[in-house]
């Protein structure tokens, strides 16, 4: 009897070990310094993006694991495989829709203006002689060029970098003068920094999440999880921890 007890347990661990182990892990690449997104905080990589995938992985029955690395070098990672999802708050553009595989959208925003907290420019920074901070491969960092730069409207420098916690510092440092960056975003850097946000870009962005072209499976399980999230409250939850 007792034998066969320890034989049951043992099936039964084994059997546990395996069905845990079979859980799939997926490689999510993100850039950090782009709160409340994702940022780093006590050495982790957190934020209203990481907690979204995990939710989603947790109903769809596969576990995350965080890579930070330059937002330009996100889907060249996806492209290699060395990642398997991007969770960015990366804009759903047709150009990047060429070369991966966007989620439903989960969230929305705009571009916004940000200038020193003693600055008495507006808008007006984005034309002329000042210098101009974007993050290198960014929708803000594209609309500069397009918008300024080309036609010639901005005569000042693009300052280019690969992390808005830089972007951010040379601001406060008054090493540039503006910056054109995600409007939750800048809103969330104006709280804790010399910097203010003084105008909207309307450009009507959506975030998604992204895998690699052809990566159906992954992809289906991705916006299946967004929906549940959705419906059961748990998006409107990490809206409010997030944003409120
Ligand atoms: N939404 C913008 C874009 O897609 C900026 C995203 C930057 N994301 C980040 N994690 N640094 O270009």
């Amino acid at each position: 009897m007792k034998k066969i007890l320890v034989l049951m347990l043992l099936v039964f661990a084994v059997f546990a070990f395996s069905f845990s182990a079979y859980a799939e892990t997926y490689v999510v690449g993100t850039s950090a310094g782009f709160p409340p997104f994702e940022y780093v905080e006590d050495g982790e990589i957190v934020g209203f993006d990481m907690d979204l995938i995990t939710e989603i992985g947790n109903r769809q029955g596969f576990e995350v694991e965080f890579r930070d690395i330059s937002f330009d070098s996100l889907i060249p990672a996806l492209t290699t495989g060395s990642i398997d999802i991007i969770a960015a708050a990366m804009t759903i553009t047709e150009e990047r829709a060429e070369v991966l595989d966007f989620s439903d959208p989960y969230y929305s925003a705009n571009q916004a203006v940000l200038v020193h907290e003693d600055s008495e420019e507006g808008l007006t920074i984005l034309f002329g002689d000042n210098d101009i901070g974007v993050q290198t491969g960014t929708t803000g960092d594209i609309w500069v060029q397009d918008h300024l730069v080309e036609p010639g409207i901005l005569t000042g420098n693009v300052r280019n970098y690969d992390s808005f916690v830089l972007v951010i510092r040379d601001l406060a440092n008054q090493n540039i003068d503006g910056v054109v960056l995600d409007k939750p975003v800048g809103e969330t850097y104006s709280q804790g920094n010399p910097v203010k946000v003084v105008a909207e870009i309307i450009t009507g962005e959506e975030y998604g999440m992204a895998v690699a072209q052809g990566n159906d499976e992954l992809l289906e399980k991705i916006n299946a999880g967004l929906e549940e999230v959705r419906e059961d409250g748990t998006m409107d939850e990490l809206i409010e921890k997030y944003f409120e």
